[in-house]
């Protein structure tokens, strides 16, 4: 399942957070790349842990822990702190599945990826190229957005980015380890909270059903989530 946030970092914050990254050094990407990973990677990233990282990550996470919809569609356990990366003309990052287990350099901090997040940091038209491209269950899908807004989807999925045509793609991306570990269990628990929402908006949280619906997805989410 793939969800877009639209809105995730309003046209200020992201302001905020390319002034914070764009004045910091940048390191070859394949600091963080499995083997598999650093054949068909090619792009720029900043150093995991450096200060501009931290700060800008930051913003991120608070970000993330502010938005309704990204807690329903990830029910977050863990997040790893946000990374940065950027790709110039001819870059790119060929098909790949994300490391299952990241373990943060220096840290005992550890997190199994069960879904993977892009927030885009660039204007769309400043670049051709530079699409996220998934293959997950119901098809390809093709993923360029705003700047500001997020996209989440399965760590599990194969997926690449377009070659950068013109101009510079810059992004934050990161992974997080869901408290349901099941795609379809946590998807099936989001078409529910979605439902509920709607409901509790056309009928009032007061409602009988609407309160027992809501049991049940507390309910269910007691039986699958690791807390
Ligand atoms: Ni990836």
């Amino acid at each position: 399942m793939m969800i877009s946030v639209p809105d995730l970092l309003d046209t200020d914050t992201v302001a905020r957070v390319r002034q914070i990254i764009d004045a910091a050094p940048w390191i070859n990407g394949n600091a963080t790349s499995g083997p598999q990973a650093a054949l068909a990677k090619n792009n720029e990233q900043l150093a995991e842990g450096s200060p501009a990282a931290r700060e800008a990550g930051t913003i991120i996470l608070n970000a993330l822990g502010n938005s309704p919809l990204f807690f329903a569609a990830a029910l977050p356990l863990k997040v790893y702190p946000p990374l940065f990366n950027r790709y110039g003309e001819g870059q790119t990052f060929g098909t790949h599945v994300d490391n299952a287990v990241r373990i943060q350099r220096g840290s005992d901090f550890r997190l199994r990826s069960d879904l993977s997040v892009t927030v885009f940091l660039e204007d769309p038209d400043a670049y051709d190229g530079g699409v996220l491209v998934v293959e997950d269950y119901f098809g390809t899908q093709q993923v360029k957005l705003p700047a500001g807004h997020a996209v989440v989807y399965p760590s599990s999925s194969l997926h690449h980015v377009t070659p950068v045509t013109r101009g510079v793609r810059t992004a934050s991306f990161f992974w997080l380890q869901s408290m349901v570990r099941d795609n379809d269990a946590r998807r099936l628990l989001f078409g529910l909270d979605q439902s509920i929402q709607r409901l509790t908006g056309q009928l009032g949280g007061g409602d009988r059903s609407v309160i027992e619906l809501t049991g049940t997805y507390h309910n269910l989410l007691r039986r699958w989530a690791d807390a």
